[in-house]
């Protein structure tokens, strides 16, 4: 560990998956539907790429996961759910200097991601609180998972569903 609790390597949170019941109060209270664009930085085992093709008929869906077995998996899991052609899945770490999403959103340059999931380690907060940050500043909206960002500056609390989901969209500019 780090010496401010968070993680040093690329791995900034173990493979832990959303209870199915958890993805859809997220994607409702994000209102997913067919105009959006979704991205999952730390996909697991894709669950929440193919639940929003699937059930809430998302435009597309992108996952981003460090483990190629969990991206494999995730791959296989769309193209059973007939979601193939909408989800995809790429082995990556989001942590890596230069990291940009914004190439990976289909009809990218003239389009971005909308929603944007991050069930991740809240004490690794600050090597992934930029990144969410520049894209709510593109449009899209934040979900996270189980923790309420600390250093959620440039991002606004919009509403939340039980304890463990919470939204966020850019905060409005000041000055
Ligand atoms: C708590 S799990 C969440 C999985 C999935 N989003 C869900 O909600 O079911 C976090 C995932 O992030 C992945 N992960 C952690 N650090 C990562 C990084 N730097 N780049 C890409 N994926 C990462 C882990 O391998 C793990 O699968």
């Amino acid at each position: 560990m780090a010496e401010d609790g968070a993680t040093s390597g690329p791995l900034i949170a173990p493979y832990l998956a959303t209870e199915p019941s958890v993805v859809m109060q997220a994607l409702e209270l994000a209102t997913v539907g067919p105009e959006d664009r979704l991205l999952d930085l730390g996909s697991g085992d894709g669950r929440f790429c193919v639940a929003a093709c699937q059930q809430y008929d998302a435009a597309a869906a992108v996952g981003v996961e460090l483990d190629p077995i969990l991206v494999e998996r995730s791959a296989a899991a769309a193209q059973r759910c007939g979601v193939g052609d909408r989800a995809r899945f790429l082995a990556a770490d989001f942590t890596s200097p230069g990291f940009d999403p914004a190439p990976l959103c289909p009809g990218h340059p003239a389009q971005a991601f909308t929603v944007v999931v991050a069930f991740l380690l809240p004490e690794a907060e600050a090597r992934f609180t930029g990144l969410l940050v520049n894209l709510a500043a593109r449009g899209a909206r934040v979900l996270t998972i189980v923790f309420q960002l600390e250093r959620g500056g440039g991002l606004q609390l919009r509403g939340r569903a039980g304890n463990y989901v919470f939204l966020y969209s850019a905060a409005p500019e000041t000055g």
